[in-house]
């Protein structure tokens, strides 16, 4: 089987709970991995939230509670909606856990054995929203720090320091003879400029005077880690490295580089692109052993940022609730490109769910299986062909090549036109061959075997090349069509899976309409 392929996702602040667009990274990253799994590859998916900094403490200290409590509480809010929209993770990341907290601390004792830590003062600008000391490069055009930078205050501090610009040449080198280290190119292009004005080190401590929910410095007890530095640490703490025998982690030479590191395009530079592959180069990471960053763009509201201070935060479990889960994971798929950003819309959620979900793949179903019973009491015969099952034979395979080349670069909305195309393809089938006239010809009994035979093989194909963007639903076409999808994976695409002889079962409804004036109706 190879070795593991690794997915794993930014870790979502647990200073509040869940909104869109972390839901929007955790289906992405969860339907990368099942269609990993469907490729027959051994899969390990990570994800969790990064609990510790001010954001935090502050939030905590808002609502009245110890930072501990306050994260326990959001904490839970998370793992709630992955189990409602069915993200199937394998690992799950949560920073203040002990065996991350060992790494971290393993990390810095390290890095400052190794001279590569200092302590030094500083004495300036400090944006309390972002944790960051800010210089004049973070001054926007008019000389003033932006509104991205909430509260900046002047501070005078002692901390310590991570050698990162001397690694400047190194990542130059790196990222150009890597290219398809970022995905989209155009972020590559981006992150390349930004490290060709990399300077300066970065201060990775902040004073336990006025920050103590981090973890402590392993040897100055006066600090604590600043909070990147320690959340990006989980992708490898929680993948096994450093990691005690029988710790219940996975091992981590089976795990590292990440395949897949999905992250939104906020945090690509400097957080990923420099600091992160710089850390792992510090310590002594090989050029071969760098993650591969997919970086996804953002779902905005009607052009405008989704944020708490908008007050435009789209709730994923409202949606979840008015459309079913499903619904929100297909949408969330299929109306963005991954890499660039778009508009939620809620009238598009419903209009696309049920122009091809319910009209085009749902009715297919359904009429495919009552035509079935009805005219061949649920038997299918594979003996005969027509020039319109041949025809979608034809289209299947050349439909199974896209899906997979759109999946493979992460393009899940296009792998899903090419479903949907062929779906209207198999509805215009049953039009252009009208098995209800067939069926009153016995001069035309081959072809209906054929034209039924073809229409179930083309469902079949396509409930498992839906099974990583709607699981549940696919399921259910699945025991509709009396095949265990759970069990399949991608090489059964072929044509044929269904043996003469192979009897389907009832039709039930699996994608019922949903109406856009009643969004308190759930889909089942
Ligand atoms: N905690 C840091 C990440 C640390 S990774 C070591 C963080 N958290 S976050 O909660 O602000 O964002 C988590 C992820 O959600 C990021 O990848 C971010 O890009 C993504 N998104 C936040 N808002 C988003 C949208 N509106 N749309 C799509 N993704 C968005 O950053």
């Amino acid at each position: 089987m190879g070795r593991t392929y690794y997915i794993t996702t930014a870790i979502d602040y647990a200073n509040a709970g869940p909104h869109l667009g972390h839901a929007y990274e955790k289906v992405l990253a969860d339907v990368l991995a099942r269609f990993a799994r469907l490729r027959g590859r051994k899969v390990y998916f990570l994800t969790g939230v990064d609990q510790h900094g001010q954001k935090v403490q502050i939030a905590a200290g808002k609502a009245g509670v110890a930072p501990a409590e306050f994260v326990a509480t959001n904490t839970a809010k998370f793992l709630s909606l992955w189990k409602m929209l069915g993200v199937r993770y394998d690992g799950w990341a949560e920073t203040t856990a002990p065996v991350h907290k060992r790494v971290v601390q393993s990390v810095l004792t390290r890095l400052h054995r190794e001279g590569k830590l200092y302590l030094a003062s500083y004495s300036g600008f400090y944006s309390v929203r972002q944790e960051q000391f800010l210089t004049d490069k973070e001054r926007g055009p008019d000389g003033q720090f932006g509104p991205e930078w909430g509260e900046v205050i002047q501070i005078e501090e002692k901390n310590w320091y991570f050698k990162l610009a001397e690694h400047r040449d190194w990542l130059l080198g790196f990222l150009r003879a890597h290219p398809e280290c970022v995905f989209p190119s155009y972020r590559h292009q981006e992150l390349l400029n930004a490290a060709t004005l990399l300077q300066g080190d970065l201060s990775i401590s902040r004073p336990k005077s006025r920050l103590s929910w981090g973890i402590e410095f392993p040897f100055d007890a006066d600090y604590v880690t600043f909070v990147w530095f320690d959340a990006l640490i989980n992708y490898i703490s929680f993948a096994g490295y450093l990691a005690e025998e029988a710790s219940g982690l996975p091992d981590f030479s089976e795990m590292w580089p990440a395949d897949a590191h999905v992250i939104g395009k906020d945090i690509l530079s400097p957080a990923h692109g420099i600091y992160w592959l710089i850390m792992l180069h510090a310590l002594g990471f090989r050029d071969e052993e760098m993650p591969r960053l997919v970086v996804h763009g953002f779902w905005n509201m009607a052009g405008a940022k989704m944020s708490k201070s908008l007050g435009n935060l789209a709730d994923p479990v409202t949606l979840a609730n008015a459309y079913g889960p499903e619904a929100l994971r297909y949408y969330l798929m299929r109306d963005i490109a991954t890499g660039q950003d778009a508009d939620f819309n809620e009238e598009r959620l419903v209009m696309r769910y049920n122009s091809e979900l319910a009209n085009s793949v749902g009715n297919l179903l359904n009429r495919t299986l009552n035509m079935t019973e009805r005219y061949r009491a649920g038997r299918l015969s594979s003996k005969h062909s027509c020039p319109e099952s041949e025809a979608l034979r034809v289209a299947a395979a050349t439909m199974v090549e896209e899906y997979e080349r759109q999946m493979e670069e992460f393009q899940v909305h296009a792998a899903l036109n090419a479903i949907i195309e062929f779906s209207n393809q198999c509805n215009a089938t049953i039009e252009g061959t009208a098995p209800w006239k067939l069926a009153k010809d016995s001069s035309q009994s081959a072809k209906l075997d054929a034209v039924l035979y073809s229409l179930a093989e083309s469902l079949r194909i396509i409930s498992l090349l839906l099974s990583p963007i709607v699981p549940e639903s696919t399921l259910r076409m699945g025991a509709q069509l009396g095949v265990n999808l759970a069990a399949s994976q991608l090489i059964d695409t072929g044509w044929g899976g269904l043996k003469d002889g192979h009897t389907l079962g009832k039709a039930e409804p699996v994608f019922p309409r949903l109406d856009a004036n009643r969004p308190e109706q759930t889909a089942s």
